[in-house]
């Protein structure tokens, strides 16, 4: 179980956990591994990467306390500028309402190890960050879809019947390059090596993705991701400074986001979360523009409170400059401002704005013209064949049918507690957490995913980056 416990008004995860169960068995492979038959292996995530200790600082500051041998408080602060875009108070005080019971509870469950020794401490989570350097693919689908090159990915065995389809070159054509989609059947119950790009990777059971830049998604691409959704998670690329600084991963104008034809792609019912920094525009922005544009009710701002292996939250919740908190906003396709078609009567994005005269132009050159482009924008269901379909059986989708709407209220606040994964911007999962708020057997698609996740259909430019076998240990065989 990755929720350990629960409460009307928060929930402690175990992202560790919630990861490993998906490669328990992994099927090994003959074309990756030369064995002459295949085998199974359990794999784990690397434990290091969680193991987050000591509240965060700068790295100068952990050198000047490693010197000192003193306490973080005698070093003096770097001093910075303030983000005069204050967080909204209510949430502090809540998050610290929670806060003993969660840490409690964590104790209780042994999650948390107060009396951690104490040698760590000024070792300023070395484990964890050295863990999260980890090469893997680096920036190569970044690369790969920016200059619109096309691969496959090489399944260890192709005679294997549980593939149901490999996109590869003779695919993809210029204005919608796509890398991969890959799928699974349900229930096979075990992942997969294989290798893409000369590197391997492993692949949970029931997944299918798709690799893309965003215009290509706009203009077309979401067609591929199959029929709508009853749950759309969604982390974008926000401007932020850090980012920038470690050319950590591409980013984008936020206003690109609205160009996309979300309500054609969510169910009636369904659910949206973004994940939103700790900017108070953003904020702002998702709850006030995009969710009116995308016909969104908003129903609960939920706050993900990083604790660290002792118990601490990883700063200071009062602190002006680091937060130890983020921020999933989560909406409900509101079905008054739907048309019959399904589609939101406030979404504009099928009229393309001044900028997207140029991408528009190659597009005209090439398979799609304006008017394609407009008709499919209106498309509630897809013509063509989806991947996300055939991963899954005739009897699933009739439970789905059958199964009633969700009749549990989100809680309008609520903390997801965890201990953070090192590497940058790594959410935690949250199926388990909305489980009770969306329909049974639901349907669920990641957008900007940099991993896969059973059940889920995942899209990004880079969605196989953290499947990259070194960020795996291999358990036993
Ligand atoms: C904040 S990260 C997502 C992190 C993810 N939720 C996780 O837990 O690992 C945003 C992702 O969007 C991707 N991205 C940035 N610009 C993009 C674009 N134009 N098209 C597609 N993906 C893009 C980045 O490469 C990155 O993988």
């Amino acid at each position: 179980m990755a929720v350990l416990a629960k409460t009307s008004s928060w929930a402690l995860l175990d992202q560790f956990q919630y990861i490993n169960k998906q490669y328990l068995r992994v099927e090994e492979c003959l074309m990756v591994d030369g064995l002459s038959e295949n085998t199974f292996s359990r794999y784990e995530i690397k434990n290091d990467l969680f193991a987050i200790y000591t509240p965060f600082v700068m790295e100068s500051q952990a050198k000047a306390i490693i010197q000192r041998g003193s306490d973080s408080q005698k070093v003096r602060k770097r001093k910075r500028k303030l983000d005069h875009e204050e967080q909204p108070c209510e949430k502090k005080i809540f998050i610290k309402s929670v806060l003993l019971d969660i840490q409690k509870t964590g104790k209780d469950l042994q999650v948390f190890k107060p009396d951690h020794n104490a040698l760590e401490k000024f070792q300023n989570n070395h484990t964890a960050r050295s863990a999260s350097m980890i090469p893997g693919f680096k920036d190569m689908f970044q690369k790969m879809c920016e200059e619109k090159k096309d691969m496959c990915v090489f399944p260890d065995n192709l005679n294997n019947s549980h593939i149901k389809k490999i996109a590869g070159p003779k695919e993809t054509h210029s204005a919608h390059s796509f890398i991969g989609i890959l799928g699974y059947t349900s229930f096979r119950d075990c992942a997969t090596k294989v290798k893409v790009g000369g590197q391997i990777c492993l692949i949970p059971d029931n997944v299918s993705f798709l690799t893309s830049d965003y215009h290509d998604l706009v203009y077309g691409g979401f067609k591929r991701l199959g029929e709508s959704y009853d749950l759309i998670l969604m982390d974008p690329p926000w401007q932020n400074k850090a980012v920038r600084r470690k050319k950590g991963y591409s980013m984008f104008d936020e206003n690109e986001l609205l160009k996309l034809p979300l309500p054609s792609l969510l169910k009636p019912g369904g659910l949206v979360c973004i994940w939103v920094t700790n900017k108070t525009h953003l904020l702002e922005y998702v709850k006030h523009t995009i969710f009116p544009e995308w016909g969104l009710h908003l129903e609960a701002q939920w706050v993900w409170l990083k604790m660290t292996r002792v118990g601490e939250p990883v700063n200071d919740i009062d602190s002006a400059h680091k937060h130890c908190y983020e921020f999933l906003i989560i909406g409900r396709r509101n079905e008054k401002t739907m048309d019959s078609t399904g589609i939101s009567q406030n979404h504009q994005s099928n009229t393309p704005r001044t900028s997207d005269t140029n991408y528009l132009g190659q597009l005209q050159n090439t398979e799609t013209s304006a008017e394609e482009y407009h008709e499919m924008n209106i498309i509630k269901t897809s013509v063509v064949e989806q991947l996300a379909d055939t991963s899954r059986s005739k009897e699933e989708l009739a439970i789905d049918e059958d199964s009633p709407q969700p009749v549990d209220n989100i809680p309008a606040n609520f903390v997801l507690a965890s201990i953070p994964c090192s590497i940058h911007s790594k959410k935690p999962d949250i199926l388990e957490v909305i489980r009770p708020y969306i329909k049974k057997n639901p349907r669920c698609l990641e957008l900007f995913a940099r991993n896969l996740n059973s059940g889920w259909t995942s899209w990004g430019n880079e969605p196989l980056l953290h499947q990259h076998v070194d960020f795996f240990d291999k358990v036993s065989k």
